[in-house]
């Protein structure tokens, strides 16, 4: 596969997701030009200001146009002018559910010279990865209301947990503990089993039959709440966990802190699966910050998180080599070259650090 044209949809999004896009975009062509990786971007411009302009947020055929391609990039969404929950249900949530990317993979990784909130803590400190179910739990939109606007208001939101869905979010989490074959070889199931009787016991006990497929990979439990303590006391102890969706949205903001903030801090939305025809699933990659409005087009935000989610990018789609040399470049640039990770405070601008990237290469 490494010989074929790798065909990537970016979509770079509102406020400051085009800039580190196109910082991703750069060290992606150095990289592929170095390593003779053949690959074609379509430029997608979905998000706010075509919402605004048009009333469409994935216009007809998108869904199709997406399927077609190797992996989606994403820059931001997140628009001023469009009322929270918009374009979050009907862009980004809409494309992991719709692509079935039911694995958020977000690995927690202090980088050198990159400052964390911990006292004392450094880069071997802090490694770990968190796989977040993503198509399920409260994320599913099950709920609604009973006499909306009066005093009598109910509203219900309702968590949706299947047999199918934890389970192949588990075990594709098993194989990672394996491959990643750290020396801790742990998987910790975070949930919290002792309030949510029904559906983290479904999690429970499909967690418990999983394992015994893995009898190489050490397992713990964490309820979520403990997990916020350990992850800030012990962060040290955590190698893989594999946790429901809103719990995983929660504890990967904290791991994102933990690794120096949203301005390094990378995921990636996978659909693992294979169908029949040999296409495998399209996989979406993002850096996990905001479009962080207030920062548009003045070159101060912070590009890492996006070259990092481009490695992610890379590495899944059967260039692992390339991958590896984006992490190491990365790692010497911040190690080496910036002043911090915040925006406006990197000692250099956007365009610089991308830059700096590619000299590292
Ligand atoms: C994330 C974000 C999204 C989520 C929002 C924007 C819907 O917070 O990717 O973590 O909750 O999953
Ligand atoms: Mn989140």
């Amino acid at each position: 596969m490494a010989s074929r044209t790798l065909s990537i949809a970016a979509l770079p999004g509102d406020g400051t997701g085009p800039e580190v896009t196109a910082e991703a975009i750069k060290v992606l062509a150095a990289v592929a030009a170095s390593e003779g990786i053949s690959y074609d971007i379509e430029m997608l411009d979905w998000g706010g200001d075509r919402y605004l302009r048009t009333g469409e947020i994935i216009p007809d055929g998108g869904l199709d146009l997406l399927r077609s391609k190797d992996a989606i990039f994403l820059g931001a969404i997140g628009h001023p002018g469009v009322a929270p929950g918009i374009l979050e249900k009907g862009l980004l949530l809409e494309l992991r559910f719709k692509l079935d990317q039911y694995i958020n993979l977000r690995p927690v990784k202090l980088l050198p010279g990159v400052e964390t909130p911990l006292a004392g803590r450094g880069p071997g400190d802090i490694d770990f990865v968190v796989v977040r179910e993503n198509t399920e739990d409260l994320y599913c939109g099950v709920g609604g209301y009973l006499k909306k606007g009066t005093p009598d208001e109910v509203a219900t939101q309702s968590a949706v947990y299947t047999r199918k869905g934890c389970e192949r979010c588990i075990r594709w989490a098993f194989e990672y503990t394996r491959l990643r074959n750290s020396p801790k070889k742990t998987l910790t199931l975070v949930a919290k089993t002792n309030v949510l009787t029904y559906g983290h016991d479904l999690w429970w006990r499909t967690f418990q039959e999983v394992a015994r497929d893995y009898p190489d990979v050490k397992t713990d439990y964490n309820h979520v709440d403990a997990c916020c303590m350990w992850m800030v006391k012990n962060p040290d102890a955590y190698d893989v966990i594999v946790t429901t969706n809103m719990f995983g949205d929660i504890i990967t903001d904290l791991g994102g802190i933990l690794q120096g903030g949203m301005g390094v801090a990378a995921g990636a939305n996978l659909n693992p699966d294979v169908s029949p025809n040999g296409k495998r699933g399209v996989s979406m990659f993002e850096p996990m910050g905001g479009s962080a409005p207030k920062y548009t087009g003045t070159n101060k935000i912070n590009p890492i998180a996006a070259i990092n989610a481009m490695a992610m990018l890379l590495e899944h789609n059967g260039h692992p080599r390339a991958a590896a040399r984006i992490d190491k470049a990365v790692a010497h640039v911040t190690g080496t070259k910036m002043a911090s990770q915040a925006a406006g405070r990197m000692g250099h601008g956007t365009r610089e650090v991308g830059d700096l990237v590619v000299a590292a290469l």
